[in-house]
């Protein structure tokens, strides 16, 4: 390296290098929504116009990005489990100690789809988007479920033996009291016909991870089968009102 380099100008130089590969995807520009930038701190946009300019001979990309794993004409579940959820072993290792606990189909397939919000999406507020996701295609009690478990993982409840997570302890300090929504969630929660479900959605969400646990999605294809209403025309394409969710998650870095 040259000693006499200036770390801001090979800082600017990286930085350019960095947006020049993100971009360049063939003959297709691929641009970042203000969200991604908003995790490294920026609130700022690409300019489209300014970028275009740049390169007048390319279009923006307004579909499949090749970066990503290919995704199908006619995406399912199953699809997105493969090719879009950066992890699947918590979400398996749940649904798992959930059947072997012999609960029921409902139940297993709430912690298998539990996380699906920071598996392939967002953390804030996970449950919630998570719930969204899916409320189109199960059964209400599943749905409910995941929504609620936002809440209730920071809430003991002894009768079923779910104490306070101590890993939330390490995480986010001794002093983290969860914020008011939270807490009238919880409240909302407790009174309502699915709370054991959510609740254990909680009791089988593994956070000592076995990295020799065996699990295995094809365990969960029957009950997903069951209990999944698979849209025919493909998450994403079937007009539900979740259906812009799956095709964002499908295609993230589209122009619009
Ligand atoms: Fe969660
Ligand atoms: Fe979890």
């Amino acid at each position: 390296m040259n000693e006499h380099a200036n770390p801001a100008t090979l800082s600017a130089q990286a930085d350019e290098l960095e947006e020049r590969m993100m971009h360049e995807l063939g003959e297709r520009i691929a641009t970042k929504s203000v969200l991604f930038r908003m995790a490294d701190g920026k609130v700022e946009m690409e300019n489209g116009a300014a970028l275009k300019a740049a390169n007048p001979d390319k279009y923006f990309l307004m579909g499949a990005d090749s970066r990503l794993p290919k995704m199908p004409k006619k995406p399912t579940l199953i699809d997105f489990f493969n090719n879009r959820f950066a992890s699947l072993n918590h979400l398996l290792q749940s649904a798992t100690h959930a059947l072997k606990g012999g609960h029921s189909e409902k139940v297993v397939l709430a912690c298998l789809l539990h996380d699906i919000g920071v598996a392939g999406f967002i953390r804030c507020d996970h449950g919630y988007w998570g719930a969204q996701m899916i409320e189109p295609y199960v059964d209400e009690e599943v749905s409910w479920a995941v929504r609620a478990h936002q809440a209730l993982r920071f809430f003991p409840d002894p009768s079923v033996g779910y104490e306070y997570p101590e890993m939330y302890i390490k995480y986010f300090g001794a002093d983290y009291k969860p914020e008011p929504y939270i807490v009238a969630e919880y409240e909302r929660a407790k009174k309502h016909k699915y709370y054991m479900t959510s609740r254990m959605i909680c009791v089988n969400d593994i956070y000592s991870f076995d990295p020799n646990a065996k699990v295995d999605l094809n365990d969960f294809v029957d009950i997903i089968g069951r209990n999944f209403k698979q849209p025919e025309e493909g998450l994403g394409f079937d007009n539900s009102p979740s259906a812009h969710m799956w095709r964002t998650l499908m295609w993230p870095t589209r122009f619009l």
